[in-house]
């Protein structure tokens, strides 16, 4: 049965409110269509108040394709391995979840030949202070590349590899686990172009980011580290950015063919615990 619920566009470069709509209730065609159109338009979208379970979860996100599963696999929630931890809770001395998902921006799943469509994070437990997410409009971020650039880059590859920023992030978090040689042959890098068409709005996005965008191919280290420089600071820029404070049930699903994200950070005092579920997409061009 349909159900009543609004969706508001959110002020800025991106982003809509969801309002009234129960995702415990499975959609029907036409709520489904319109989501899916909401989502296509504003590529963030928050549906607030969210007392959904696992279960729910994961039946809305398998409605827009197949799920992907993390090769962090101690970080699946027990049960349900379609589903990340994001989390800087320590249970026995353990952490449960992957406490510093997010601190470099990227697109999810960006090292894999095809990367997520989208993902869905829904907040479990949220701190008094920070926790915020950052998300960053790739459309605009092309569409306002200055015209000499574009020119350079608009034919390039690029070498995405989920061990770009790793051991980086385990000198910082020394609990983040090692790599089995398995994981790392599970991750061989991937080329993405730089400049990726969405296969279902034929809008053109920048798809770079620092957490796994490696180096540009065909071009010397010294330029392909100057390029990356240029657009990591262009796709990031404050003007392209909606910064999203989560309230209590938020479920927020993005567009990572549409938008870059960064976790702002929480103070390590402070629990945060949030269920991620990634919806894979296609093979960029
Ligand atoms: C993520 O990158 O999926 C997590 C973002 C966040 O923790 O805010």
């Amino acid at each position: 049965m349909a159900q009543h619920f609004e969706i508001r566009p959110l002020p800025g470069p991106l982003g809509a409110e969801v309002i009234g709509l129960d995702l415990t209730r499975e959609l029907d065609a036409k709520d489904f269509a319109a989501i899916h159109r909401a989502h296509l338009d504003h590529h963030v979208l928050v549906f607030r108040a969210q007392h959904i379970q696992p279960e729910h979860q994961i039946r809305i996100s398998k409605r827009f394709g197949p799920l992907q599963i993390h090769v962090l696999k101690d970080f699946q929630l027990p049960g349900y391995p379609e589903i990340l931890r994001v989390s800087n809770i320590k249970e026995h001395g353990k952490p449960i979840g992957l406490g510093d998902a997010g601190v470099f921006w990227h697109s999810d799943l960006s090292y894999l030949v095809t990367p997520s469509l989208g993902s869905m994070l829904h907040a479990q437990e949220l701190p008094s202070v920070g926790g915020d997410t950052l998300f960053a409009n790739q459309h605009l971020a092309w569409e306002t590349l200055p015209e000499e650039l574009k020119a350079r880059v608009a034919d390039l590859q690029a070498e995405h590899s989920y061990l770009t920023q790793y051991e980086t992030l385990r000198e910082r978090s020394p609990w983040r686990p090692k790599l089995s040689q398995a994981q790392i042959d599970a991750v061989p890098p991937v080329a993405h172009p730089v400049v990726r068409t969405h296969p279902e709005t034929g809008r053109k996005a920048l798809f770079v980011s620092e957490h796994f965008t490696s180096r540009i191919l065909g071009v010397s280290p010294d330029e392909s580290d100057a390029l990356l420089k240029v657009l990591f600071a262009h796709t990031t820029k404050s003007e392209l950015v909606y910064r999203h404070q989560w309230q209590d049930h938020d479920m927020v699903f993005w567009d990572n063919r549409s938008v870059t994200h960064l976790a702002a950070g929480t103070p390590d005092h402070l629990r945060r615990k949030l269920y991620r579920t990634t919806i894979e997409g296609n093979v960029p061009y």
